[in-house]
This record gives structure tokens, sequence and C-alpha cells, in this order.
């Protein structure tokens, strides 16, 4: 993805890391469409379009109002997420699992197929998925948010692999923690990467290398490769840690 060129439709662009890189890709040169539930609060230099990546005919309305204006897309970034902290000592949390995986898993997957066969007819295209660090090791207070993202992980090896010699890429973005209002009533820690480090770092590997399969800043890498650094069970020990939270 040529980040000077690309015309990019980004759901999950109203805030945190999808307006940042919204921002820094409309800066470099390409043109951005924002979307999420509630784009009218924005007030940006790029287009925007409405979309709920849990309902299915949000989302084919979204792909069709973005596709009538900018037949040209040439990326999509699936930056749509949610992540809510679970107990799973109380049957209660199932509501938000159930709410996690229709966001972060399912959404992700409704978009990739709305805007898979505009690719291929185009015969070239970028799709980005976003993962996280906590694919790699679960943050224990979030489990469906953890599992979603592994599952994101997974799910892109398999699209790369079945999209491969069709000229349609894919990379997954695997953002470390990033000081965001994602998760609510926070536990951003102060060691939190800041927002526009990460932006500033994930851009420039884009523009060094546009076709990558993975895109990882030096933060995220001692998550992403923890099981071959032999630290795997030291850092879900630290991740546990915020278990303290739930009243342990
Ligand atoms: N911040 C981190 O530490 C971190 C680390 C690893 C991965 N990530 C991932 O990065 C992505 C962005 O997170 P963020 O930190 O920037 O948090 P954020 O500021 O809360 O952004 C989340 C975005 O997702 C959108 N969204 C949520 N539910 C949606 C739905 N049903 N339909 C459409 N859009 C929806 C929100 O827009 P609306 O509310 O307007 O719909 C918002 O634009 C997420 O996938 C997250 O898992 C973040």
């Amino acid at each position: 993805m040529d980040i000077t060129t690309s015309t990019v439709f980004i759901p999950g662009a109203t805030s945190g890391i999808g307006l940042a890189i919204a921002r820094a890709l409309t800066e470099a040169g390409s043109r951005v469409i924002a979307g999420g539930r509630s784009v009218s609060r924005l007030s940006e230099p790029f287009d925007t379009v409405e979309i709920d990546v849990t309902d299915a005919a949000s989302v084919a309305r979204a792909r069709d109002r973005v596709l009538d204006k900018h037949p040209d897309l040439s990326a999509v970034i699936t930056m749509s997420g949610i992540m809510v902290p679970e107990d799973l000592r109380d049957p209660a949390h199932f509501a938000t699992t159930e709410r996690t995986i229709d966001t972060n898993l399912l959404g992700t997957i409704r978009v990739v197929d709305a805007f898979t066969p505009h690719f291929l007819q185009r015969g070239a295209g970028t799709i980005v998925t976003v993962s996280s660090g906590l694919a790699y090791v679960p943050f224990p207070l979030t489990p469906a948010y953890g599992a979603t993202k592994a599952a994101v992980h997974s799910y892109s090896e398999s699209l790369r692999q079945q999209l491969a010699g069709t000229g349609v890429e894919v990379a997954e973005l695997i953002p470390p923690e990033v000081a965001t209002e994602l998760m609510p009533g926070g536990t951003t820690s102060p060691t939190a990467m800041p927002l526009a480090d990460f932006v500033r770092e994930s851009v420039a590997l884009l523009a060094t290398d546009p076709t990558p399969h993975e895109i990882t800043v030096d933060r995220v890498k001692p998550l992403r490769h923890a099981v071959t650094d032999g630290t795997y069970h030291q850092l879900l020990g630290a991740l546990s840690q915020a278990l303290a939270a739930l009243g342990r």
C-alpha cells in the first residue's frame, strides 16, 4: 500500500488509532474515508461513512456508499474494536463475550467480505487487519478480547494464503498498548505507547515496506515473539497482575 497515493476506507476511525492513522495517511497524500457509528461527531478534512460492523446491512450500505463515491478504493483497514473486562466467575460476562466477538472478529470478517470482491475485480488492493500484542500473550482481564485478536491473526494468515496471486495483499497491524480510550474506565498504564509515536512508527514502516505481512513497531515485539523468545509464561504472569481489578 503506497501511503502517498492510496484511497483507504477505515471503519473505526472516529477516535484513537484509526483517527490518528486517517490523519497521517491524509497528510502523506492518500485519500481517506473514515467510518464508525459516530462519524457525525467528526469534523475532519476527509469523507466519512457511518458503519456499524456488528450489523451486516450497515456494512453493505457503507460498502455501497464508499464504492459509489470512490470506485478507485485501494485499501481497507479493519480498525473497529472494543475491549471490555470480563469476570469469568460470573456467567453474566457472556453478553460481553458475544459483543466482543461480534465486533472484533465477526465485524472484521464482515468488512473483509464486503470489500474483497471489489479488490479481486481490480486485481489489486490491500486489506489491513488489526490484531494486538495481546493476540500473542493474553491479557487475562479481557479474555474474549485476546481470543478475538488471536483469531484475527489466524484469519489474516488464511486470508493471505487464499488471496495469494490475486494482487490483493493482506497485512496485520499489531499494536502494543497504545494510549487511547479503548478500555472504558481505562486501565491504560503509564507505560502505554503514546498514540503519536505509535502512528509515526507504523506509517514509517509502511512507507519503507508497502507490502508487509505484519506491521510491528519495536514496542510490540516482546509480545509478538514471546513464544520463540521463551518469555511467554513470564509475560503472562505479569499481565495477570491486572486481575486485581476483579477483586482477587
Ligand atoms: N489502544 C491499544 O492499546 C490497542 C492495542 C492493540 C490493538 N488495538 C486495536 O486498535 C483498534 C482501535 O482501537 P483504539 O485503541 O483506537 O480505541 P478507540 O479509540 O476506542 O477506537 C475504537 C474504534 O472502533 C470503532 N467501533 C467500535 N465498535 C464499532 C462498531 N460496532 N462498528 C463500527 N465501529 C466500531 C469506534 O467507533 P464508533 O464508536 O464511532 O463506532 C472507534 O472508532 C481496535 O481494534 C483495538 O482492538 C488497540
